[in-house]
């Protein structure tokens, strides 16, 4: 069994330049399977939404829905730091509202800390509130799709010279509120790495270049699971969705053509004698 690591842990983790692995996932057996590979972290995001429960956005994505997913993936990896999203409208609103939405996370889900979008001054105020509550917070910026609207579209940000610098501007406000980590999402690889150079916390990256302090894939974007669109950061580590959609299609033919089930290997067994005594005895019902 890991030890689940700590936050003091993925500071040393940074110190001696090991990289953070980090996944999201957002079902028990992913979870267990993760925990099994090694996995740092896991992120139970709000990605939930499209990933898990075909919505076209993060928006329709509420807290109840993070919870039960937060506390399955729990139940799979016991022994993995498992960091739990904040959806839309659960912070924004005011800093009350994002004690109590976190404290769900950690205390409904599961979860060791939680993450938020944006880096506005609002924002920054929920990130001070939270961790004053002693909850750790990751804090979230780049291409935050909960800000969709306002960043123009889900589309790479920081490809300015100003917006990059706005950006590393972003990640220290963040940090200076308190947060434990940031994610940044969706940036140039010079600007990832800038922004790592200069943080006093660990910069993880999903498609901020190589030079984070570790990187996170959606889990069913790298496993080729997910296909309605792939992001160009992302790797595929296998071909998950091909191989289901043949096995779905191999038992639709087996019990078409009656090749599966075969008594002899997927039945219950009954002794002989047992077996006679029924048919005798539908027999004698007159059945
Ligand atoms: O919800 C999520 O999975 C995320 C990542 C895409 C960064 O926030």
């Amino acid at each position: 069994m890991p030890q689940k690591k700590t936050i003091a842990d993925f500071n040393k983790m940074v110190a001696e330049k090991q990289k953070i692995v980090y996944l999201t996932a957002y079902d028990y057996l992913t979870a267990k399977y993760q925990e099994r590979a090694g996995v740092d972290m896991i992120l139970v995001g709000d990605s939930l939404g499209m990933v898990m429960l075909g919505y076209s956005t993060t928006f329709p994505v509420t807290m109840d829905d993070m919870v039960r997913h937060c506390a399955a993936v729990r139940r799979g990896a016991p022994n993995t730091f498992v960091v739990g999203d904040m959806p839309y409208m659960s912070y924004q609103t005011s800093d009350e509202d994002a004690i109590r939405n976190a404290g769900r996370l950690i205390a409904e889900g599961g979860a060791d800390c939680i993450k938020l979008e944006g880096a506005g001054p609002a924002i920054c105020s929920r990130v001070r509130a939270i961790n004053d509550a002693g909850i750790l917070v990751m804090g979230h910026i780049g291409l935050t799709p909960q800000f969709a609207g306002q960043l123009g579209g889900y589309k790479a940000q920081g490809r300015s010279g100003d917006t990059a610098l706005k950006l590393v501007r972003q990640a220290k406000v963040v940090e200076d509120a308190g947060a434990c980590s940031i994610l940044v999402e969706g940036v140039p690889a010079v600007v990832g790495k800038e922004i790592t150079s200069r943080a006093g916390i660990p910069i993880l990256g999903i498609g901020a270049g190589s030079q984070t302090h570790g990187q996170l894939l959606i889990y069913a974007d790298m496993l080729g699971y997910y296909d309605d669109f792939t992001p160009k950061f992302v790797k595929k580590y296998a071909d998950i969705g091909k191989q289901i959609q043949d096995a779905f299609s191999a038992y639709c033919g087996e019990v078409r053509n009656g090749a599966f089930p075969v008594d002899s290997e997927h039945a219950y067994k009954i002794s002989e004698e047992e077996a006679g005594k029924f048919l005798e005895l539908l027999k004698k019902n007159g059945m």
